[in-house]
């Protein structure tokens, strides 16, 4: 968690002080925060930090271990990412994955060759040594390999432990506490890489497992109240989503009424989902929240404009300036509280190392400059099922915690060229349909996103005897686990039918109904 607004230095989170800590170094894989993840699945907290962070950044840290993560570059590349060399000399185990491996090589004198063929997928490993780091499992079992480079003679001191069909799979130093395996643990695909990081964590770096939610829960809002001090202020916009209802949840607890939430209703939320969430916010989770009807104003403003980008600008502003005029009748705010989460953060910044920016984020940055405010930021460090799992030890209500994610810009993403009224109004109805069916098939929960959107086009129809002449619905149904990449669903023909036929004889202005069957990448989630 930081608590301020200073994203690109490395900022030690205040709450984690008495846990113990495997760090990760991040050379740029896209599985790096899964790593991170999986360590903190075992019960043991684990962040992670960009390749180059010196280890005395960590000074006073419980720090039990390190991993060097995997990452797309070939160690002999000119600008290839370098850690500093005294990671491995800090009397901590240190594990290399991948890219990790072939830097331990590229430090200690292993040699590094392009592998003949890129290898990409399932590979078998098969235990050829003694092995502290793969005790208790198999002699064969499957890995998931991705890897441009091998390595080919491990560096002197180690044992090879590990072998697959085209490479080493699997070396260690137990003298130097020094562990390295080519394939990916962090992944679904290699079944058993939970006891390989299991048996890092645990057994080699000796940590506890005393890390929990409930425990992140406790020592988050034991942070806030140090931090803060006793008498600062606080202010929260809610969206009515899952991230910050749980950050204000949190904040709540540490700072009870001295934090204000604000809801804004843009007028582009779904149906009737201002007066729900306004209910759910105040009367079950007692926040102190001040819902704000501003809904004329953002149509207004986007009165007659079709540029996607445009209508992101102004929303953003609208937004701004609504907020501020409403937080300037507060008593003296301090903090802005956001519900960043992991993926938001670097899809904004490559904060924390080389990990690929995809492009620029909605909810990091705007209010906090120009409100000289100072954020809290509670599950930066999380996912978006890790932030699920806190609402729900927090006791939040199952219609907050399972809600799927909306985009702040709201239904004005959805709506292809121009934002009326009368737009709005026919998109919340064709939603409301999706979500009621999907709900209704028992796929809610399943999917990470369903929802309608309109387009800019009409097409001919019939209706009785009429021939009509009316605008087109999509439906979007993506699975998803961070939003970053996504797949279409597989909807049943019979849920897809239900939908279709509902919305074109319950929704007047809609005569014609498809699905997108396309995925992230290339597409986006939103059309807009
Ligand atoms: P895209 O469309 O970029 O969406 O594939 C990825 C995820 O982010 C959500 N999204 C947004 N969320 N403000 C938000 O808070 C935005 O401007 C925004 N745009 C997209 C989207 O719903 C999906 O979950």
């Amino acid at each position: 968690m930081l608590l301020n607004g200073e994203t690109l230095a490395y900022n030690p989170p205040l709450m984690t002080t008495e846990h113990e800590l495997i760090l990760v170094l991040d050379f740029g894989s896209q599985y790096t925060q899964l790593i991170a993840r999986r360590v903190r699945e075992i019960g043991v907290y684990c962040e992670i930090v960009p390749f180059n962070t010196a280890p005395e950044a960590l000074a006073g840290r419980p720090l039990r271990g390190v991993i060097f993560s995997g990452g797309p570059s070939s160690v002999y590349d000119d600008d290839a990412p370098h850690a500093d060399r005294s990671w491995l000399e800090q009397g901590v185990p240190v594990l290399g994955i991948c890219y990790g491996f072939q830097h331990f090589a590229y430090f200690l004198g292993g040699t590094v060759e392009p592998s003949p063929a890129r290898e990409y997928g399932r590979a078998v490993l098969s235990v050829t040594s003694p092995s502290r780091l793969l005790a208790g499992l198999p002699h064969e079992m499957d890995v998931w390999m991705s890897h441009g480079d091998v390595v080919r003679a491990a560096p002197d001191g180690f044992t090879v432990v590990g072998q697959t069909e085209n490479a080493l799979g699997a070396v260690e130093d137990v003298s130097r506490q020094l562990y390295a395996i080519q394939f990916h643990p962090e992944v679904h695909h290699t079944p058993r890489g939970r006891d390989i990081l299991a048996n890092f964590a645990l057994e080699i770096c000796g940590c506890r497992a005393d890390w929990s939610m409930a425990s992140f829960i406790d020592s988050t809002v034991a942070a806030i109240r140090e931090h803060v001090g006793p008498d600062a202020r606080a202010v929260c916009g809610l969206s009515g989503g899952v991230d910050s209802a749980v950050a204000a949840a949190i904040v709540d607890r540490a700072l009870g009424d001295r934090q204000t939430c604000l809801f804004v209703d843009t007028g582009l939320l779904r149906k009737n989902e201002f007066d729900e969430v306004l209910e759910v916010l105040r009367r079950e989770m007692s926040l102190n929240v001040v819902g704000i009807a501003a809904g004329e104003r953002f149509l207004g403003e986007l009165a007659g404009v079709v540029d996607p980008e445009r209508k992101r600008k102004i929303i953003g502003r609208e937004f701004i300036e609504v907020f501020q005029a409403e937080a300037s009748r507060l008593e003296k705010v301090d903090y802005l509280v956001q519900g960043t989460l992991y993926p938001d953060v670097i899809e904004s910044v490559s904060v924390k190392g080389p990990s690929q920016v995809i492009k620029s984020h909605h909810n990091v940055g705007g209010l906090p400059e120009t409100m000289r405010l100072k954020l809290i930021e509670p599950l930066r460090e999380l996912f978006k099922d890790e932030v699920r799992r806190v609402g729900r030890e927090m006791g939040l209500p199952e219609e907050i915690i399972g809600r799927q994610p909306f985009p702040g810009p709201g239904l004005a993403v959805r709506i292809l060229g121009e934002i009326t009224e009368d737009r709005v109004a026919l998109l919340q109805e064709a939603d409301a349909i999706v979500i009621e069916e999907i709900r209704a098939a028992g796929l809610y929960d399943e999917i990470w996103q369903a929802f309608a959107v309109l387009l800019p086009i009409q097409s001919v129809g019939v209706m009785g005897d009429q021939r009509t002449y009316e605008s087109t619905v999509a439906i979007r149904a993506v699975h998803s686990q961070d939003g970053m990449t996504a797949d279409w669903v597989r909807l049943p023909y019979d849920v897809l039918a239900r939908i279709s036929s509902r919305i074109v004889s319950e929704v007047r202005g809609i005569n014609r109904v498809v699905y997108d069957v396309t995925s992230k990448p290339p597409s986006t989630i939103e059309w807009e």
